[in-house]
């Protein structure tokens, strides 16, 4: 008995270093490297494909790489990434050739945005943003505005700060989050006379579900709509002082979510973050001025259409 006690005793310690030194391991090494696909694509740039990148890019790219210093996309140090991540800063996506895009093919960075896979060949965390489902066009037109002669990407030698991502992410990065794959088929835009067809591509495309579901890690960014409590609010992204914002329920819920809203209250508060009699709507809720009122309006349509999910969701508010 005592001899059996014994042999299970050190195969528990076996256990137990094995996993440490795993740890280790993960720990010393890098986020994991895949394997890079060569995509032979060049873009396509007209006056219209660059003002609509820049539009795109502005709600989708800006948030993140801005430098309120440099006055363009030179990268920052993310103060509302989740600190269990570790010390993230973004990068520096102007066009000069040393330090920033200016040498990365348009493929690699097709490839990037639509996996998460940098020409390195190295995986992007979740604190970068992936394009999956977004359409080929609009790809396009982000491309054609980070090669454009904007000064939001006008090469700036700003060195990049590396991020030092914490073990945690480092583990995740090997057992859950994963490069997602590259469409084998071309991805159109909605038709967009159809009003509740172009306001479901911009909820999904411009990321509204990822922050107004459940949470981060139970999204399913392939297929949005399998997110668990797709839309009925209560995920937990950060501030810039790094404290929890609650997002709030978009579903049609009469009580708890937006079912008793006008088409008016919406375009307001997503373009301008007012709410009659209560405080403006703040950080990571930014006003998203360059949606047109008729987009806006689209995606209060769509929303008015979905399953409602009764979750109330009181507001965050720090003074
Ligand atoms: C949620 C924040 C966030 C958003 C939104 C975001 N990025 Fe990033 N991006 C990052 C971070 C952080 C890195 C650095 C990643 C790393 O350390 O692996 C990065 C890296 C990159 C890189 C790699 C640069 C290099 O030199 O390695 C490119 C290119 C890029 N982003 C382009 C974009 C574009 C284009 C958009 C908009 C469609 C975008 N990003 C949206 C946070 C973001
Ligand atoms: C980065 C996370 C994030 C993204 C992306 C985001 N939101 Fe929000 N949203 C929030 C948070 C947090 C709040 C609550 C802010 C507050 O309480 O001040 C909010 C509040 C709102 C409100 C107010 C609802 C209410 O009941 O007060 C509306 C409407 C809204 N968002 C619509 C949208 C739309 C439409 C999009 C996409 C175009 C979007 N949001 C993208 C985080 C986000």
């Amino acid at each position: 008995m005592k001899k059996l006690l014994k042999i299970i005793g050190i195969g528990l310690l076996a256990i137990v270093v094995l996993i440490g030194l795993g740890l280790l391991y993960i720990g010393m090494s890098d986020i994991p490297s895949y394997e890079v696909a060569t995509i032979d694509y060049q873009v396509e740039s007209t006056p219209e494909s660059i003002e609509r990148g820049k539009k795109l890019a502005t709600m989708l790219c800006a948030n993140c790489h801005m430098n309120k210093e440099t006055r363009s996309l030179t990268g920052v140090r993310m103060l509302d990434a989740p600190p269990e991540f570790g010390d993230i800063y973004s990068a520096n996506i102007t066009q000069d050739k040393t330090y920033c895009i200016g040498e990365w093919t348009d493929g690699e960075l097709v490839y990037l945005l639509r996996t998460g896979i940098k020409r390195d060949g190295q995986y992007s965390p979740p604190y970068m943003a992936k394009l999956p489902t977004i359409a080929d066009e609009d790809i396009n037109a982000i491309i054609a505005f980070l090669r454009s002669d904007d000064p939001m990407v006008a090469a700036k030698a700003v060195p990049d700060t590396p991020s030092n991502p914490s073990l945690l992410t480092k583990v995740l990065c090997r057992v859950a989050f994963k490069p997602f794959p590259m469409p084998t088929a071309k991805i159109e835009l909605p038709n967009s006379t159809n009003t509740v067809a172009l306001g479901k591509y911009l909820a999904h495309n411009l990321d509204c579900f990822s922050c107004h579901s459940a949470d981060f890690k139970t999204n399913d960014f392939l297929n949005p709509e399998l997110s668990k409590g797709y839309f009925g609010g209560g995920n937990k992204p950060l501030d810039l002082e790094g404290r929890v914002m609650l997002t709030s329920n978009l579903t049609p819920d009469k009580e708890t979510g937006i079912g008793n809203w006008t088409q008016n209250d919406f375009i307001r508060a997503v373009k301008y973050g007012l709410k009659d009699g209560e405080h403006a709507l703040s950080y990571p809720m930014t006003p998203y001025t360059q949606l047109t009122d008729n987009e806006a309006a689209a995606i209060f349509d769509y929303l008015q259409t979905i399953p409602p999910i009764h979750n109330k969701v009181e507001r965050s508010v720090y003074e």
